[in-house]
């Protein structure tokens, strides 16, 4: 078992409550520790947050890249810097694609607003009410170059009420959001740290 914390990277685009609720989370024994919040969003809400929380952040502004290529480089530079071991994204709207995802394989999981694999992609609260459901809620998954359609590590479901909108769907969602992500967090952390036939990439202890 390495006697070390993961460190946690996470990604964010907005108001970063996702962020906060996994920061939050990683204290006592838990066994990882936040080391980057970096968002693509130079005004994102979630920067002062992460600030506030004590956690160094970076801005990584893809409309500062020539292209999709140089902005991923820059994100894996970003990461690889302060040492990550596992990326959480927490709000992060950005599609990545094979060329960063491939450097963090089984080490990157998201968290989307539906129950995969009902809606993957954006408006999935809008879906969830025209389609009718009876319920809808939240996964997490690991990042894969399909979007949002990697394996799933866990889900939370929440009714869908006769008088939802989307506004009120998604309060009823991102609170379930809160409570699954860092719970999964915690589970997929501690396999990483307990895992001894793979050791932790950016481990700096002598195995
Ligand atoms: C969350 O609902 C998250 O699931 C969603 O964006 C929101 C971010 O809120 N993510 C996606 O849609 C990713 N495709 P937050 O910034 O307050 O955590």
């Amino acid at each position: 078992m390495s006697d070390r914390r993961v460190n946690v990277g996470i990604a964010i685009s907005g108001g970063g409550s996702n962020m906060a609720a996994l920061v939050r989370s990683m204290t006592g024994d838990h066994p990882a520790r936040p080391v980057l919040v970096v968002s693509n969003v130079r005004d994102a809400g979630g920067l002062a947050r992460a600030c506030d929380l004590g956690v160094p952040t970076a801005i990584v502004d893809h409309t500062d890249y020539p292209d999709r290529a140089a902005f991923e480089d820059a994100l894996h530079a970003a990461f690889a810097a302060a040492g990550t071991d596992l990326i959480a994204l927490a709000g992060f709207m950005r599609i990545l694609t094979h060329r960063f995802i491939d450097r963090w394989t089984d080490r990157i999981v998201n968290i989307h607003p539906s129950l995969l694999p009902k809606y993957p992609g954006l408006d999935t609260h809008v879906r969830a009410i025209r389609s009718g459901d009876a319920e809808a809620g939240c996964t997490v998954h690991s990042v894969t170059s399909n979007l949002d359609a990697g394996p799933i590590l866990g889900q939370a479901r929440v009714p869908v009420l006769a008088d939802d909108s989307p506004t009120t769907l998604a309060v009823r969602v991102l609170a379930a959001e809160h409570e699954l992500y860092p719970r999964i967090l915690r589970g997929v952390a501690g396999d990483m740290a307990a895992s001894v036939a793979s050791p932790l990439p950016n481990s700096d202890v002598p195995r």
